[in-house]
């Protein structure tokens, strides 16, 4: 007998099929029927009359390693309809570790784990409200491996890189990711990559990157990420793709080209995109502190800045002025702060067209890379991101059609990142659902208020329990570190 009944719900599958109306139930986690379910008694009946009923978002491209045991409630997640996230992006992630010391992602937790699987207990412990996958990082192996060392690799560190992907990859971990315009991947060069890429090939994973450049070299980086999937064999997710500086706007049109070009002679590339014109990340690997850029410091905003939290959310320049300094020194002097190093800011770099065009594209799909410190003022891609897609870019521009946005948030997400009977409303599938009303979803976090939740979701199950219920968090977490296509 059926636990839950959704009734008279538009369905759009995640196939990117046209939507259809029926009924869905679910039972133990699953979804037990779909077509017109005659009545039965059962714990919960929702009338979804007017209300879409998809497979639960998955945000493909996260730094929420960290997250899902400080805020185990997710809400920045659970809000926007997300039921899945992929951790471990750009080089950074969680695991491998040193237990008693900081992570080597973004959120540097204090470690109790070594590996996947001690990882996997300790969030499952924690009882997050949503699913996770995780990718093993280069920045992390390699500075696990060589501290600060900026040459190649000896054959004794490659080999320890090697048996850090390896264990991964045995323990559940869909894939490889680098961060190449990060230190110290940014030290790595193209057949040290290669070769770890390799590792991964043999259980059939994929290589995610933040390409080496994003600005006046991004055709170059796209090569290189092609050329390394080809010669490993494997699959290439290219992580929010982007043409960053005025000069290089319109550039994505060419390197979507190159993908497509890449694809037709057998490739398997995919990217995802957060619908958004600036980035975010950590100041300190932005800039070079002894003589920070003056251009890119006329864009920055901070969104985290613990040396100085009056800072937060305000531009570098109108600081500049506050202090009577130039752009380039305010970096500086934020920079060399105690505390400096850990300033996160937002760059406003991208073009709105170039964010069109990638959401256009049938093989990108969407992921916010969210960094979720909630003491600051984060970028409100965090809180906004899958709604912003649904409400701007769907229902008020006619970017691209809900069936397949939709798809691009579930079904092409689960099956290229290895979430195995997850991202369609199929029979026999985990239950990963979310509710929500097509009218009025939109996203309201902006940068002056980035930690707004979105409006217009209405219900999220994760594993067939009720994450968040008219707009509430149920506080029930049920999400579960999965393993790379196991059931
Ligand atoms: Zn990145
Ligand atoms: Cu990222």
């Amino acid at each position: 007998m059926p636990d839950t009944v959704i009734r008279n719900a538009t369905i759009i599958d995640g196939t990117g099929a046209p939507r259809f109306v029926g009924d869905v139930s679910i039972e133990d986690g699953h979804i037990a029927e779909i077509g017109e379910i005659s009545s039965s008694v059962v714990d919960l009946e929702v009338d979804a009359t007017d209300l879409v009923l998809a497979p639960g978002f998955v945000d493909v491209h996260t730094h929420d390693d960290g997250a899902l045991m400080q805020h185990p409630d997710m809400t920045f997640k659970v809000s926007q309809g997300c039921t899945s996230v992929v951790v471990g992006n750009c080089g950074f992630s969680a695991i491998p570790a040193v237990t008693g010391e900081s992570t080597l992602d973004l959120s540097g937790v204090e470690a109790s784990w070594n590996d996947l699987d001690g990882y996997r207990d300790a969030v499952e412990g924690s009882n997050p409200a949503v699913n996770a996958m995780m990718l093993v990082g280069h920045n992390t192996i390699r500075t696990l491996e060589m501290k600060g060392e900026r040459g190649a690799p000896n054959d004794r560190q490659l080999l320890r890189m090697r048996e850090h992907v390896e264990l991964a990859m045995q323990q559940g971990a869909c894939g490889f990711s680098t961060g190449l315009i990060y230190r110290p991947g940014r030290w790595a060069d193209t057949e040290e990559v290669l070769d770890l890429a390799k590792a991964v090939a043999p259980f059939g994973g994929i290589y995610a990157t933040h390409m080496r450049n994003e600005n006046d070299h991004l055709l170059e980086a796209v090569d290189e990420a092609l050329h390394i999937g080809a010669e490993a064999g494997i699959a290439v997710q290219i992580s929010h793709h982007k043409a960053a500086g005025r000069r290089n706007w319109g550039k994505v049109t060419e390197s979507l080209a190159k993908v497509d070009a890449a694809v037709a002679q057998g490739a398997r590339v995919t990217l995802d995109v957060y619908p958004y014109t600036a980035g975010s990340g950590p100041m300190v690997q932005y800039f070079d502190i002894n003589n920070p850029d003056p251009e890119l410091a006329q864009v920055i905003q901070l969104a985290s800045c613990p040396a100085f939290r009056g800072y937060e959310g305000r531009m570098i320049i109108d600081i500049a002025s506050e202090l009577d300094m130039s752009a380039s020194e305010t970096v500086q002097h934020i920079l060399t702060a105690p505390e400096g190093k850990q300033t996160i800011c937002i760059q406003h770099v991208m073009d709105e067209g170039d964010v069109v065009t990638n959401l256009r594209h049938d093989r990108v799909m969407v992921g916010s890379d969210g960094i979720p410190d909630l003491t600051g003022r984060p970028h409100p891609r965090l809180f906004g991101t899958f709604p912003r897609v649904l409400g701007r870019y769907v229902r008020e521009q006619g970017v691209l059609d809900l069936e397949s946005a939709v798809r691009r948030m579930t079904s092409l997400s689960c099956d290229v990142h290895g979430l195995q009977d997850r991202g369609r409303v199929a029979v026999g599938n985990w239950a990963d659902l979310v509710l929500f009303d097509p009218s009025l979803v939109l996203d309201v976090a902006s940068y002056e208020d980035p930690k707004r939740e979105s409006v217009g979701i209405n219900n999220v199950w994760v594993n067939g329990q009720l994450a968040f219920e008219e707009g509430h968090h149920t506080q029930i977490g049920a999400g579960r570190v999965l393993r790379y296509r196991e059931h």
